[in-house]
């Protein structure tokens, strides 16, 4: 088999890294990594082998006798960068490479000590997905290449290395006042998935199966808004069978981190904006620890059948919030993402192919057409299959492809023809090729209603005809009421009804990411100038960019908001991780 995915050059027919033994030194000064990346083959072979790298500095390449493997660096591509090519001798079956990252790595982000809450110690943390594993690890950076490894990491003694692995010893370094932490990853992962982070962490125990981490300051919140997880597990167990990763931990990232949640296998990385108080947002906990299973076991073979990593992965989480909460927090949710997904369709326009859950992404980055599409179509897809199914037939069917594709990466088309197997006539029943296959939302979508959800959206669309909540009424709507009823306001409001909202919810000095950013891109649609303080804090308090990018935007597009648009991201990029720096940069590019 040679190269599948368009994304990456690794050739199959070369020979396969199946395990990698990692041993990097944090240099927080120079802001490197530096050491050993030994990669293990399948089986021993000769000739070239091509690997993914980006920015990475090769000083050497040998085999474990010390002898030197020839390497050759190719010319650096913006999307893909850097094909490193080994001249493997006869029979080899192992080579170390001797590196450096860069200090502008695209999957590492280093702060400054007053970037982290407790201000005292610098942090690291990398992101992956999509394709910046090879920022970090020269790898077969495809997720059809999964591989286990083990990481010797050395940091300065006064810090404490996490990873999505299994902790091992800690111990004193060869040099002094450093120490030496090690993991091992038993399970086989795709690249996109390697994860770990430095500073000043810290951890309670939240369950038998679950601990969190975080920085001290954060601890105690931490613990209170997630100390639900372990019913969470279970819950998804009942769903998808059992828990292959051994631990459930999570680690609740500075504010910097630009999504919501990575699914690092072992260790999911969390925004603190879902630190709401009230476990509000709890949801995408449960969507993390859905990819479990939809994502980690049964991985996308590339960015182009991503909707399989997604789209079922928000299909779960609804189904084991449904399972904890009740049908009325499914449909709740549903309409949420109805709302993020219409407006996604809105912006590509009905006829773009980013609208397709099968993409042909080929040269082009997948950070920048990464959109809600693939989860929320893709929700809809699966929500359509376990309709035409039924509930029984589906649930099982669920963990027959579980178990079927565990550890492996799959296309849609395999995908597919598993479904027609295990489940005859549902996909043609629903048209799944047009939805895969085709753009714009097919009008069999299906709808998710519900009594509480109806009224809001009545109230919302009412708006203009003079309708508005009763201020006391309001004041006992959930979150997710609150952000389904901004959701459906009209995008631009007078300033008197800015201010009769604002004065009479307080919208402004929510603490609520969600209800605030939703209030907030209202605000800044609007011109509402009172807001202009909150928007700018906001702006530097978060680097989630799911409240960066439609804030940015709406502040972009209005004559008046365009240089603060500028202005604050002037003032603020510095703080961004680079990935948002990038999606920004093209946003108030025009
Ligand atoms: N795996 C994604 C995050 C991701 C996707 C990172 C693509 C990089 C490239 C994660 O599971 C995710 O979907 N996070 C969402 C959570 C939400 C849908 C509940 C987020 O970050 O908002
Ligand atoms: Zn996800």
């Amino acid at each position: 088999m040679s190269c599948r995915d368009p994304h990456s050059f690794t050739d199959f027919d070369q020979g396969r890294v199946v395990h990698m033994d990692l041993d990097l030194t944090v240099d927080f000064s120079t802001k490197r990594l530096h050491g050993t990346a030994t990669l293990k083959l399948a089986e021993p072979t000769s000739g070239p082998l091509d690997l993914d790298t980006r920015d990475l500095e090769v000083t050497k390449v040998t085999s474990p006798g010390g002898a030197e493997i020839p390497f050759e660096v190719a010319d650096r591509d913006e999307v893909m960068g850097s094909r490193l090519r080994l001249a493997l001798p006869d029979g080899c079956d192992q080579a170390i490479v001797h590196y450096a990252t860069s200090p502008e790595a695209s999957a590492l982000q280093w702060l400054e000590s007053a970037q982290t809450d407790g201000k005292q110690h610098p942090y690291l943390f990398s992101q992956c997905q999509a394709i910046h594993a090879r920022s970090v690890i020269p790898a077969q950076d495809s997720p059809l290449a999964r591989f286990t490894f083990h990481a010797k990491m050395t940091v300065p003694e006064e810090l404490t290395v996490v990873m999505g692995a299994a902790p091992g010893e800690v111990g004193a370094a060869d040099r002094p006042k450093w120490r030496t932490f090690t993991f091992e990853m038993p399970q086989s992962i795709p690249p996109y998935l390697f994860a770990f982070a430095v500073g000043n962490i810290v951890s309670r125990d939240l369950g038998p199966r679950s601990r969190v981490y975080t920085e001290p300051e954060t601890l105690e919140k931490a613990a209170w808004e997630f100390g639900g997880v372990d019913g969470m597990l279970t819950a998804a167990e009942e769903v998808f069978g059992p828990y292959l990763w051994d631990r459930f931990d999570f680690l609740v990232m500075p504010a910097s981190f630009p999504y919501g949640g990575m699914e690092n296998p072992r260790l999911t990385f969390l925004t603190p904006t879902l630190l709401a108080g009230d476990r509000s947002l709890v949801n995408v906990l449960a969507h993390e620890l859905a990819h479990s299973w939809t994502g980690n076991l049964v991985t996308n073979a590339t960015i182009d059948d991503f909707w399989l990593n997604e789209g079922f992965t928000v299909w779960a989480e609804r189904r084991i919030l449904e399972n904890l909460d009740g049908a009325e927090a499914k449909s709740l949710g549903a309409a949420i993402g109805r709302n993020g997904l219409d407006e996604a369709l809105a912006q590509f326009g009905p006829d773009s192919p980013f609208t397709r859950l099968k993409t042909d992404g080929k040269g082009m980055d997948p950070d920048e057409f990464y959109s809600l599409v693939p989860y929320e179509k893709g929700f809809l897809l699966v929500s359509l299959f376990e309709q035409a199914a039924g509930r029984e037939k589906f649930d099982a069917f669920i963990k027959d492809y579980i178990q079927h594709f565990q550890f492996t990466s799959i296309t849609t088309e395999e995908f597919l023809e598993f479904l027609d197997k295990a489940l005859p006539g549902v996909a043609a029943e629903v048209d799944a090729k047009r939805w895969i296959y085709q753009s714009g939302l097919p009008d069999n979508a299906p709808a998710f209603e519900s009594p509480r959800l109806e009224m809001l959206q009545n109230l919302a669309r009412g708006w203009n005809d003079g309708l508005r909540p009763d201020p006391r009424e309001g004041e006992s709507w959930s979150p997710e009421d609150w952000q389904i009823f901004l959701q459906e306001l009209p995008r631009k409001l007078s300033r008197e009804d800015c201010r009769w909202l604002d004065e009479s919810f307080h919208l402004t000095e929510q603490g609520n990411a969600e209800i605030l950013c939703n209030w907030l891109i209202i605000a800044a649609n609007s011109g509402y100038e009172p807001a202009f303080d909150r928007i700018r804090s906001f702006l530097s308090e978060v680097g989630r960019m799911k409240y960066l990018k439609p804030l940015y935007s709406a502040l972009y597009a209005g004559e008046k908001t365009k240089t603060l648009a500028v202005e604050i991201f002037a003032d603020n990029a510095g703080g961004y991780h680079p990935i948002a720096r990038g999606g920004l940069e093209r946003i108030l590019a025009g």
